[in-house]
């Protein structure tokens, strides 16, 4: 199939029962004129007389709610994610001005919509997932910005229309089986000397290797490898990246993630070993990630 024949198998997605009354209640919404603020929290407000209840509504039957925070209207969407942790750490170290700039595995946007004030060229953002896309778009009826959001995944980056000069692919490789060739399918996505921006779970340590969890990490089912940063390098460099930078290790935090009613379910403090939290419950080391920066060979 070429890229046309996914997007129209999965525009069907959008009929699956649990989205079409997502999507039905998002055609109902009425038209609002509003003003963005994209700081830590993505604040929409309205001269207008608006009817938040309503919003909320719509809002609360698209949970859960993984990444921001929103604030619509003075509606608080308290998400899982502090998102502004990881943006602000990144964000010093990019200049997306005049730039073509993907963000891959984008979830419902937050990261696209802060990027708006970079005003770069071009902002796309993939991610298969019907209902991040929904949460995106009921976002996006408010800010009204021109961001593409492509319902494909980093596996359909070699086949896109053009390359970026900029890619972001945060949280997303612990969980695919073939890391190394997800980074390749990155540098396919890339400009020479374009750059890449990613952040993964690592271990600790200088050696040649990885922790595979047996079948969870932190609960999580689907992650693969997390490896050291020497490792995670060295996929960088046989992928075709050069001048790989390491811009900052953090454990992750209750401050950045936690259980809220926006998600109605466990997260961090329930994912580590309750006496000891520098374990996973499954006694792996607690979760850490590496940011790094990286420039396409
Ligand atoms: C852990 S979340 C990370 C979200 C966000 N990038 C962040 O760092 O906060 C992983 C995201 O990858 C998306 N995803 C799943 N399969 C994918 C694929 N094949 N290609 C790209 N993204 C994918 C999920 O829908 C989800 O939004």
């Amino acid at each position: 199939m070429n890229l046309d024949e996914i997007r129209l198998v999965r525009e069907k997605w959008m009929t699956w029962k649990n989205i079409k009354p997502l999507r039905e209640a998002l055609a109902e919404l009425e038209e609002i004129e509003t003003e963005c603020i994209f700081e830590d929290t993505v604040e929409i407000t309205s001269k207008q007389t608006v009817d938040v209840k309503k919003i909320e509504k719509v809002a609360k039957e698209m949970m859960p709610w993984r990444k921001g925070p929103f604030d619509l209207f003075g509606l608080f969407i308290d998400t899982e994610w502090q998102s502004f942790f990881k943006y602000n750490l990144l964000e010093p170290h990019f200049n997306l001005r005049g730039k073509r700039v993907a963000d891959v595995g984008c979830n419902n946007g937050y990261y696209m919509f802060r990027m708006l004030k970079h005003e770069p060229e071009l902002l796309v953002g993939f991610d298969p997932s019907a209902l991040y896309k929904t949460q995106f778009d009921f976002i996006n009826n408010f800010v009204k910005s021109d961001i593409k959001y492509e319902l494909l995944g980093v596996e359909h980056l070699p086949f896109y229309e053009h390359k970026f000069d900029t890619v972001f692919c945060l949280g997303v490789l612990y969980h695919r089986s073939d890391p190394v060739g997800m980074i390749k399918d990155l540098a396919k996505g890339i400009e020479k000397g374009g750059e890449l921006f990613l952040d993964t779970f690592i271990i600790d340590g200088d050696d040649d290797i990885c922790l595979s969890p047996e079948k969870t990490y932190s609960k999580i089912p689907n992650i693969y490898f997390v490896p050291t940063i020497k490792v995670l390098k060295n996929w960088c460099e046989r992928a075709g990246f050069i001048n790989i930078e390491v811009l900052d290790i953090i454990s992750t935090t209750e401050d950045e993630q936690r259980s809220t009613p926006w998600i109605q379910g466990q997260s961090l403090e329930n994912f580590l070993d309750s006496q000891d939290s520098t374990k996973t419950v499954e006694g792996y080391p607690a979760p850490k990630r590496a940011y790094i920066k990286a420039e396409r060979k």
